[in-house]
């Protein structure tokens, strides 16, 4: 969860050259109705990654208005068979109301104990903060989400790609080591993801 406001708002001067927790503010004098409105769900997915889902994210970056709020939002859509791979939310809880579809919703705690269920329409589900979790669509047609967080900035963290696709790489003997395999399938699975960005 993000530190609470000091005043009714903070538009976000994502321009300023400061940098600071979160943003500066815009002039309040320059503020106006516009900054607290966002159309980014309007628009249809755009490209879909290669597990076969799109989020499209209103944070602080995309939504100014957010700014100083601990607030968020995403939207995520997912083609049949589409995974949300297990990713992590550094700073936030995440409460998500399924619209669409059908999904296989999980995720594991620090003790390792998985927790998972089928969610379809109308169902919401949280993830608490921090833990490692997924979504994969188990039915026929697209579904979709919409998941808000306590934060502005709620950060996104894939475990596969932060493991497999970092820049520079992590040396693969700690990888083979991590996973207890040798070194020619961690160069493997390096390969499936060169092509992601
Ligand atoms: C879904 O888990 C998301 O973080 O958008
Ligand atoms: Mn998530």
């Amino acid at each position: 969860a993000d530190p609470s406001p000091l005043q009714d708002f903070c538009v976000a001067d994502l321009d300023s050259s400061l940098y600071i927790n979160g943003f500066p503010c815009k002039n309040p004098d320059n503020v106006s109705s516009q900054d607290f409105f966002a159309n980014g769900f309007q628009q249809s997915p755009g490209e879909f990654n290669i597990f076969d889902v799109n989020v499209t994210r209103q944070d602080v970056q995309r939504f100014p208005g957010l700014n100083t709020l601990g607030l968020s939002m995403n939207r995520v859509v997912l083609k049949p068979g589409g995974l949300n791979e297990p990713h992590v939310h550094p700073r936030a809880s995440e409460l998500a109301l399924v619209m669409d579809g059908n999904l296989f919703v999980a995720f594991v705690t620090t003790g390792n104990v998985f927790y998972w269920k089928i969610v379809t329409s109308g169902e919401l589900f949280v993830i608490p903060p921090g833990l490692v979790h997924f979504q994969l669509n188990i039915g026929h047609e697209n579904a979709r989400f919409f998941a808000s967080f306590n934060s502005q900035n709620p950060g996104i963290q894939f475990a596969p790609l932060a493991l497999f696709n970092s820049t520079p790489s992590i040396p693969d003997l700690v990888l083979s080591k991590a996973f207890q395999v040798n070194q020619s399938i961690i160069e493997l699975i390096k390969s499936r993801f060169a092509t992601v960005s």
